[in-house]
């Protein structure tokens, strides 16, 4: 029998495509929306060869109300949301920020009057960051959600933080809303088939498919930026999470949203392993877990970097009853599986 409809928005993107199996894995139907602005239909055939059902899927902009609307009107039975739809990349959201606050903030303020319109009483998990933590204070590591929100680096960020309040004022005014925002570590690694995984646009931005392109041979070196932090190796640290553990948390988020009555009707989650790793660590183990061999040098310090920050997940261990469990090895296999496949390479 279904656990109920859930809508995911941003389904073919990385942690949507990730998350939609998870919840098909789990018993829920699911209706997936994607625009395909930062995402290929493939991930769609990925996600329904993986689960061995046909995917429930409408083509749409979430910033476009009258089009987001034809998701409510098809699929009445929609219980809750998952929001994932949004632009995310830090560098591009300092050239054009109005792109996103525009598309970020459109698209939730959207979500939220349709799953609430009727009174009906739709559960929302918000796709949060841990980016609204800025540079923690040492004193605060690991970091819990009570510790202070900081003003956002960059107008990303800040769509984040901004989202989360929006959120929050909302289940304030409309009595039938529930929200759980999850703060989200660093996400790495594919599902284990190589069906689905990350598929960045041009030159990646972030550490693990810089480091897989590069053992791929797409890319020289990797440059690690800066090893003059005040770290143990000078490389900044972070805590990277197996998108697939990342992708069961939403599950659970879902689950707490629809089956415990008496929770609270706004929670926040941190979710990461509790673990920080450093740039140089991180490439290590990707050498040993892989046996392939990784260019590398350092260059200087990227703007806008922090310098450490790594979770304390107890809370989503504890309420909502998850941890992130996979060996760092196993993850980096399953980036460097996924990476070999698209690339055709043996
Ligand atoms: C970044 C975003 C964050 C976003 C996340 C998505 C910033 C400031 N933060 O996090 O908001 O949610 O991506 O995954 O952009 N590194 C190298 N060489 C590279 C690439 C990265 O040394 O070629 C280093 C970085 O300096 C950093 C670490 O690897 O120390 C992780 O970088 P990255 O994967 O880009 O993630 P964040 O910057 O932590």
């Amino acid at each position: 029998m279904s656990k109920g409809r859930v809508l995911v928005t941003g389904a073919a993107g990385y942690i949507g495509s990730h998350t939609t199996v998870e919840l098909i894995n789990a018993g829920y139907d699911v209706v997936g929306v994607d625009n395909f602005s930062n995402s290929s239909p493939d991930m769609l055939k990925g996600i329904e060869q993986i689960t061995g059902r046909p995917l429930p899927f409408m083509e749409l902009d979430c910033s476009d109300r009258d089009q987001f609307a034809k998701v409510f009107e098809r699929y009445p039975d929609i219980a809750a949301s998952i929001h994932f739809a949004a632009c995310k990349a830090v560098g591009e959201s300092v050239q054009q920020p109005l792109k996103y606050f525009e598309n970020n903030l459109r698209s939730l303020l959207y979500l939220i009057e349709l799953s609430t319109r009727d009174g009906h009483g739709r559960g929302i998990v918000f796709s949060s960051s841990c980016t609204v933590y800025g540079e923690p204070d040492p004193e605060n590591l690991p970091i819990s959600e009570n510790a202070p929100v900081k003003p956002a680096t960059s107008p990303y960020g800040r769509t984040k933080q901004m989202s989360e309040e929006i959120l929050h004022d909302c289940v304030t005014a409309y009595p039938s809303l529930k929200v759980i925002a999850l703060r989200y570590f660093n996400p790495i690694g594919a599902h284990p088939s190589a069906l689905i995984g990350e598929m960045p646009l041009g030159v990646p931005q972030n550490l693990v498919p810089y480091i897989t392109q590069t053992a791929a041979g797409i890319r020289k070196e990797l440059r690690i930026f800066g090893n003059d932090y005040p770290t143990p190796d000078g490389t900044c640290i972070r805590d990277y999470i197996y998108v697939c553990d990342l992708a069961k948390a939403h599950v659970a988020a879902v689950d707490r949203i629809l089956q415990v009555k008496d929770s609270d009707r706004y929670e926040i989650f941190n979710l990461g392993t509790g673990t920080g790793l450093s740039v140089l660590e991180l490439v290590n183990h990707f050498i040993q877990a892989t046996g392939v061999n990784l260019p590398y040098s350092y260059a200087p310090r990227r703007a806008g970097d922090i310098v450490k920050v790594w979770a304390n997940p107890e809370k989503a261990n504890k309420v909502l009853g998850w941890k992130a469990g996979t060996p760092i090895d196993d993850v980096l296999r399953s980036a460097w599986k996924w990476e070999k496949k698209v690339r055709g390479i043996q």
